[in-house]
């Protein structure tokens, strides 16, 4: 299996960049996603990538193998395309059989009729890989049906095993479930999870949604304005923003956000209330401060260091409950998870009063990087909340 390099890709259409200066290797094997919000550039990077747009400047290789002056078909890629593009008057098996006809048979082997009896053998094994592929993604019992006998998902599937009998180095696929309704858009994030680890082979995604990067990927490069801010496993990218773009980004409900500073005593706060101490060195004075809804509790007593905020909203998913609350005389809206059970009888319009768990607080200077958090104990500087 190949790894693939991508070496300083710039692309500009006419005056406009999009892509800025990507450099981004593809380990062989995994499930990459490139995710970010619609116009960033994802598309265009994964069209690089396929040979079917070509970077202003920059290297793409597959393996040892810089491909820059390689047409598509030879990159041996397999795009998978947001329509299904089956084609409608052939049989699932036939439309699986279509990229091994056209790489394997000779002009004449291909003609109808007389073409599988002049290549009887070729076409033998041709239907081997179109069964074995079908097994691999359950659609056996489908072969013999045109695609318009088929739902959103069994459609999906089909159109991957076309691109899969060909073996290729990687599938490329642009947002693959974006016209599927949201029921099947989630169980189909499994179904390709579990896909490619039957498969082992590498998938680069592209989505818009956070939540697919999340759930279905091995790492993701999160981007944004044409830059790749962060690459790296799902967990880090959403417990270890390095950028606040990024925090903001990843996870839902979005992570809080409050204006902070930097005091005498090199703790971040907001207002009165301290929130987190940063770094040694830490140069910035005004902060904003991220803290994820998972990691505010609701106070007990009167602890020091809690915020107030009036119960604007409540949101029960049965299992958690979110509060939305106005901090700060409205100035701010906050998002508390909490449990059903936890929460006795608030109502709308009254004053609920929260605080931040240990440990878990972002700080990020004003040019949005992440400032590195202090390891030392709280000897020196008062208890925090
Ligand atoms: N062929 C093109 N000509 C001019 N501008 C383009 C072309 N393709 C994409 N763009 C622009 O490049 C930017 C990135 O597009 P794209 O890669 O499709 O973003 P994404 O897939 O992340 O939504 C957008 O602003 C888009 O309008
Ligand atoms: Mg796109």
């Amino acid at each position: 299996m190949s790894a693939i390099h991508l070496d300083s890709i710039r692309k500009s259409f006419g005056e406009t960049p999009v892509l800025k200066n990507i450099d981004l290797s593809i380990r062989a094997g995994e499930f990459l996603t490139l995710v970010g919000p619609s116009g960033c550039g994802k598309s265009t990077l994964l069209r690089i990538l396929a040979g079917l747009e070509a970077p202003s400047a920059g290297s793409v290789s597959i393996g040892d193998r810089v491909v820059n002056g390689v047409r598509p078909a030879n990159r041996n890629l397999a795009m998978v395309f947001q329509s299904y593009a089956l084609y409608p008057h052939l049989s699932i098996e036939d439309n699986m059989m279509t990229p091994l006809r056209l790489r394997d048979l000779s002009t004449a082997g291909r003609l109808p009729w007389i073409g599988p009896l002049l290549a009887r053998e070729k076409y033998r094994e041709m239907r081997r890989q179109v069964e074995e592929t079908a097994r691999v993604l359950r659609i056996e019992p489908l072969l013999q049906r045109k695609p318009g006998q088929l739902s959103g998902g069994q459609r999906q599937r089909a159109a991957l095993g076309r691109a899969m009998v060909r073996k290729p180095v990687a599938f490329l696929m642009d947002e693959p479930l974006s016209n599927l309704d949201a029921a099947l858009r989630i169980h189909m994030r499994s179904e390709l999870a579990e896909l490619h680890r039957s498969l082992k082979t590498t998938f680069v995604y592209v989505t818009h949604d956070q939540a697919e990067a999340l759930t279905m990927s091995d790492r993701m490069a999160v981007m944004m304005d044409g830059d790749i801010l962060q690459l790296g496993a799902p967990d880090e990218i959403y417990n270890n923003p390095q950028d606040i773009r990024v925090a903001e980004f990843v996870g839902a409900p979005k992570i809080n956000l409050l204006p902070g500073v930097i005091d005498s005593a090199g703790q971040a706060r907001c207002g009165d209330v301290v929130l987190s101490r940063v770094g040694v060195g830490a140069a910035s004075e005004k902060v904003t401060i991220g803290l994820r809804p998972e990691h505010l509790e609701l106070a007990g007593g009167d602890e020091k260091g809690s915020l107030t905020g009036r119960l604007v909203h409540r949101e029960n998913l049965g299992a958690d409950l979110y509060l939305h609350l106005s901090v700060q005389d409205g100035a701010h809206r906050m998002v508390v998870r909490t449990a059903p059970h936890e929460i006795g009888r608030v109502s709308i319009g009254d004053d609920v009063r929260f605080v931040r768990k240990r440990g878990e607080a972002m700080v990020f200077g004003a040019d949005g990087k992440r400032i590195r958090l202090s390891e030392t104990p709280a000897a020196a500087v008062p208890e925090v909340a």
